[in-house]
Parts: structure tokens; C-alpha cells; sequence
């Protein structure tokens, strides 16, 4: 039996994609990744733990004893981690830059791969990320690299932190937007980049709708020709 098709939508952080990934999953009635949350419980848990965000092993050692769960769909979705709800606390930039930091290190990536790939059920499955079409899903059936200029992600992020109640500084948010790409495209290990077969869409002049309509036309045309 073929695996479960997936969707890979990676890019930079701000681009979209989560909204994107949600709304893909929605309509296709597919399971969702949010591959993010995952580096982000993990430095949430280091934090925790006292474990420093440069030691490789223990940190592996910690992806392997997380528990985690995410309930509900969508933009309901709790996350708890090991029983603690941490919906909000992984949101904040201060857990963004603390995962980027780990993010770059080979022994937390390598135990979060099969972690993620679990993910894959059927009918199918839509993976947001850095690397899900280059290292995690490399099958996937459609990989789609999302970008748009960093002003635009800042002035995105910065409307959504405030809607979520969060104090924020659009400069100081571009900063952190600017220093994140910096050090997700610089990382030696899985460094963010499309894959050779990635389409890549700019959605700095697009609508989340336009953005969408482009992805959900493109899995009609693949999700046939896969199952043909
Ligand atoms: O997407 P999000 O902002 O939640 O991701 C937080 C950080 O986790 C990113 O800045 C990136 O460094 C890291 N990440 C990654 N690979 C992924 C997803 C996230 O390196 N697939």
C-alpha cells in the first residue's frame, strides 16, 4: 500500500505557511504537523528541565521522554506537554529563538524525525515547516516553499501576537525575524531552503485566500494523478 500522501509547506518564519498549513488541512479533511510547535516544546521542556541549549545529548535524551498531545484543530488546537497546557507559553518569540537555537544542533533533529514522520496517517497529511520537503518528506506529493519579505512577515506577526493579547514592537519583532532567517538559512544541518522541487510562491503582495486557492488547485491535480 502507498503511505499517505503528504503536503510539505515550509518557508521562513512569518510567511503564512501555519495559517496556510491549517487551512490546506481543513479542506482536505488531512491531518496536520506543525513541525515548529515541536522545536518549540523542546526548548520550552530544556527551559524547564535546566537543560542547556547546547548540550546535544541531553536534549536528544529529552525529545525521547516528551509527552505531548495536541487537542482540538486548527486555530483551537491546545498543546499540552506532559499534562501542562502550553498553548501560549510556546508562542512567544522568546521560545521562537530559544527553538531556532536548538533547532540547529544534529542530535535534536535527528530525534525529532521519527516524531514527525508519525504523523503521516492516512488520508493524508500536511506538514509545516523548514525541512519537510527537503529532509522529513522528502516524497512529499506536493512541496510548496512559502516566502514573502521580511517587512511584510514582521507587520504579519506583529497583527497576530496582538490579537493574541501579546505586548509586541514591530522593530523589534523585524529584528527577530531577520536574525531567525539568518540563522535557519546558515545552519549547516537541514538549513532552511526550497527543495530542487519545490514551488515557490511569494505571498508578500498575495491573500492567505489567493495563497490557498493556488495550493488546493495543485493537490486536486497531484492527489488525482496519485491515486489514478
Ligand atoms: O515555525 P516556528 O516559528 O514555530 O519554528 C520555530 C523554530 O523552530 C524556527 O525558527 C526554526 O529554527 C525551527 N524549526 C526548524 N525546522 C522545522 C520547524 C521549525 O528548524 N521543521
Amino acid at each position: 500500500m502507498n503511505p499517505a500522501p503528504v503536503i510539505a509547506i515550509d518557508g521562513p518564519s512569518g510567511s503564512g505557511k501555519g495559517t496556510l498549513a491549517v487551512r490546506v488541512a481543513e479542506r482536505l479533511s488531512f491531518h496536520l504537523l506543525d513541525s515548529g510547535a515541536l522545536y518549540r516544546l523542546t526548548a520550552y521542556a530544556a527551559l524547564r528541565d535546566s537543560v542547556g541549549d547546547d548540550d546535544e545529548a541531553a536534549l536528544a535524551a529529552l525529545v525521547a521522554r516528551l509527552a505531548i498531545k495536541f487537542h482540538g484543530a486548527g486555530d483551537a488546537v491546545r498543546v499540552l506537554l506532559d499534562g501542562e497546557d502550553v498553548t501560549r507559553a510556546i508562542r512567544d518569540e522568546a521560545c521562537g529563538m530559544a527553538a531556532s537555537r536548538i533547532a540547529g544542533l544534529s542530535a535534536v533533529r535527528g530525534a525529532l524525525l521519527a516524531l514527525q514522520r508519525n504523523f503521516r496517517r492516512a488520508p493524508g497529511l500536511v506538514a509545516d515547516g523548514r525541512d519537510m520537503g527537503t529532509v522529513v518528506f522528502p516524497d512529499a506529493v506536493i512541496k510548496i516553499f512559502l516566502t514573502a519579505s521580511a517587512q511584510e512577515r514582521a507587520q504579519r506577526r506583529y497583527k497576530q501576537l496582538k490579537d493574541k493579547g501579546f505586548d509586541v514592537n514591530l522593530r523589534a519583532l523585524l529584528e527577530e525575524i531577520e536574525a531567525r532567517d539568518q540563522r535557519d538559512t546558515q545552519r549547516t544541518v537541514a538549513p532552511l531552503t526550497a527543495a530542487d522541487d519545490a514551488i515557490v510562491i511569494d505571498s508578500t503582495a498575495l491573500s492567505i485566500e489567493q495563497v490557498q486557492d493556488r495550493v488546493l488547485e495543485l493537490a486536486a491535480q497531484r492527489l488525482q494523478a496519485v491515486t489514478d
